[in-house]
């Protein structure tokens, strides 16, 4: 594959909505108004976790003024057969989890739907739940495989064996808990039915995957639903897929003939949309003297749903970071009672790397190594599971940039040494990496009369800068300037494409506009005609692409410091390199490194989702209780690249970095807060009660 000449990618291009985004012109999901005649819908929650709705008292309810119906199991449309039992809105009385929605309130405002929901009477038949993650718990199963589709389990050579035997070895269990998905738009729905189709305006990140999910339950050809979604405030996995706010709206819809707005309130995020689910691993680490690995086991225990398999890929990472000739990963599932957990950024990579990344900080202080030396020691010169060669692997180079830019030379390893006044601090390393993945995806490239360009791609921008990318990736491969081409992105109506996940969009899309755009300059060349519209699709691409092992890699830097009468840990300087193909924007590739590492940050010291056992849900739901990294906890922030030139992975030569920068952070903090105070905190987040 030869690249695509760049004179737009490679630019510092600001995103190409961003006037309407500040002048507040950029519809999202919920602003758009289909019709006079909008109704809204509210969802009444379970409040019993395991259990049957005996029965619905909509009486009441439903002569409250501006009430226009209650939904439920006993009134509710039947939706076509679907292997996704979270989406089974109203099939049955039976009640998986507590704050599934059990009824639902459409009125003429939202104000009054969300009254009425709260006055709606519901009788249950309760059950014992089982809330409680336990890698001990004997349901604990192996799934099939784990998200998106990778073996459950990988063995190579002997690791029990190669374990006992090893010189200097590290048995460690590190747990982090459910986390719940917050973008800073609340996922939200407008849905209409118009002519037997359904259209929604919905927040999403793929509007294909939703028309898709959408026809199948209400067993209509795809073409007849319409999914719009031309700016969407964030989604972080969580609106990957549909969940059950979507299917409300449509059925609220259907059953009122009215246009029907759902908005997800930021506590209801906390039941409906998913979530990181908690995560206990054990990592075994065997090393000769001289820190080489002679065995690595990783083994992850996670919860999903009794309604939806959902297995996190949470030791994938590890099959690829390190040489060892003897290892092991492997996943173990149980079913509680409890909503589905879902992609949350960086799922698998980042949870798995925060635990395999703090086990080669131990294991470095066990062989009296530094940190980084330990993990060049390690460095595999094929991929370590596969034996395929990798197209590129820059991790050496982010972790030997990373320690001349933050300043490691000098680090005196010793914990609990350095003082700054009532302040303890330290500074912790991690890697990080991630695949590279393109999917195919269809892309529409046109001319008109007078010489314009538009591409067509059911891409979604989630704020990302997916449009603004695109329009430069369009701009090289017309040789012409960005602001000829105009790129239409977030309608299904668009060539069908894949989601805005798994750091694959821009790959994937991108591969597509190329094409499309390389297609029509040929077909210009032949016939001259105008305008002219050429339509590819990259399968055939994207199938017959060599065999190899495809990553980026990177590397964190963090520096703490630790409060020792209060526990309060500050991180006072965080910095990361990464080795990412060709950066198309500069611009809008450092926002999303250093957004990840916000994240990261989040993760180590704030996020975690705590169960209330008695009531088997999570007890807080909202920005009060469940803390998220802001600008104060971010007060010195770096994102760096290193010229990496991969030409086996897409025309364009980039990687995917929605994700990589959250990979290693909260590691490199752990790593951090060791350095700083010498304790070694193994469950996140990193309390004031763990330190004190
Ligand atoms: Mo990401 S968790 O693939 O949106």
């Amino acid at each position: 594959m030869t690249l695509t000449g760049t004179q737009a990618v490679g630019a510092h291009l600001s995103r190409i909505e961003a006037r309407e985004k500040v002048t507040g012109t950029a519809r999202y999901a919920f602003e758009h108004a289909p019709g006079r005649d909008i109704a809204y819908a509210a969802p009444v929650q379970a409040a019993v976790a395991r259990g049957e709705v005996v029965s619905v008292d909509t009486g009441a309810t439903l002569t409250l003024p501006g009430v226009i119906a209650v939904i439920w199991y006993g009134n509710a449309p039947r939706l076509g057969p679907s292997d996704d039992g979270e989406l089974a809105l109203f099939q049955s009385n039976w009640v998986a989890y507590r704050g599934q929605i059990v009824a639902a309130v459409v009125a003429e405002t939202i104000e009054t739907a969300r009254e009425a929901a709260g006055q709606v009477r519901i009788e249950y038949r309760q059950e014992r739940h089982d809330v409680v993650l336990r890698a001990d718990d004997p349901t604990m199963y192996k799934p099939p495989k784990v998200a998106p589709n990778y073996p459950t389990d990988t063995e190579r050579g002997d690791p029990d064996t190669a374990l006992r035997e090893a010189a200097v070895s590290v048995d460690l269990t590190y747990t982090t808990p459910a986390q719940h998905n917050n973008p800073m738009e609340p996922h939200s729905t407008v849905a209409v039915w118009e002519d037997g189709g359904l259209t929604l305006y919905d927040s999403n990140q793929g509007s294909s995957a939703v028309r898709d999910v959408l026809a199948r339950l209400f067993e209509l050809p795809p073409d007849r639903v319409r999914v719009i979604a031309p700016h969407v405030g964030g989604g972080f996995g969580s609106k990957l897929a549909p969940h059950p706010p979507v299917v409300l709206a449509a059925i609220a819809a259907k059953v009122t003939g009215r246009a029907v707005k759902v908005a997800t309130t930021r506590q209801q995020m906390f039941s409906l949309v998913g979530y990181r689910t908690p995560i206990i691993q054990r990592v075994r680490l065997g090393a000769g003297r001289d820190g080489g690995l002679t065995a690595i086991i990783h083994d992850a225990f996670e919860q999903t749903s009794t309604v939806k398999e959902f297995a996190e890929q949470t030791t994938t990472p590890t099959r690829v970071m390190y040489a060892s000739p003897n290892r092991r990963t492997t996943h173990r599932l149980t079913a509680l009672d409890v909503p589905t957990p879902t992609f949350m950024r960086a799922p698998g990579e980042c949870p798995g790397m925060f635990a395999l990344e703090s086990a080669m900080d131990e294991l470095a202080i066990a062989c009296g190594m530094d940190p980084i030396e330990l993990r060049v020691r390690n460095e595999p010169a094929l991929h370590p599971e596969t034996g395929l060669p990798f197209s590129s692997r820059g991790l050496v180079a982010c972790l030997r940039e990373g320690a001349a830019r933050f300043g490691w030379a000098d680090r005196d390893p010793t914990p609990g040494v350095r003082r700054d006044g009532r302040r303890l601090v330290g500074t912790g390393v991690a890697s990080s990496t991630y695949p590279v993945i393109r999917r195919p995806s269809q892309a529409t490239a046109r001319v008109e009369a007078d010489g314009r360009f538009t591409v067509g791609v059911a891409a979604a921008d989630i704020g990302t800068g997916a449009r603004t990318v695109l329009t430069q990736i369009a701009a090289d491969a017309l040789r012409v300037s960005p602001d000829h081409v105009r790129v239409e992105v977030g309608d299904s109506r668009l060539p069908t494409a894949p989601i805005a996940g798994g750091s694959m969009g821009t790959a994937s899309w991108g591969t597509a506009v190329v094409r499309a755009c390389e297609a029509l300059l040929a077909e210009m060349d032949r016939s001259g005609v105008r305008p002219l519209e050429v339509r590819v699709d990259t399968a055939d691409e994207i199938a017959s692409q060599s065999r190899l092992s495809r990553h980026a890699f990177g590397a964190q830097f963090a520096e703490v410091g630790v409060d020792m009468d209060t526990g309060e840990v500050r991180v006072s300087r965080m910095l990361g390199v990464f080795a990412v193909g060709r950066v198309i924007n500069p611009k809008t590739a450092r926002s999303q490194f250093i957004g990840g590492m916000t994240m990261g940050i989040g993760m180590a010291l704030m996020e975690e989702s705590v169960m209330d056992v008695e009531f088997g849900d999570y007890l807080n739901h909202d920005f009060a209780q469940y803390h998220i990294a802001a600008c104060a906890d971010v007060p010195d922030i770096e994102a760096h690249w290193i010229d990496e030139e991969d030409p086996e992975i897409n025309p364009m030569g980039s990687k995917g970095i929605g994700e990589i920068g959250i990979v290693g952070t909260a590691a490199a903090v752990a790593n951090a807060v060791h350095h700083a105070t010498g304790i070694r905190v193994r469950d996140l987040p990193i309390r004031l009660d763990r330190l004190v």
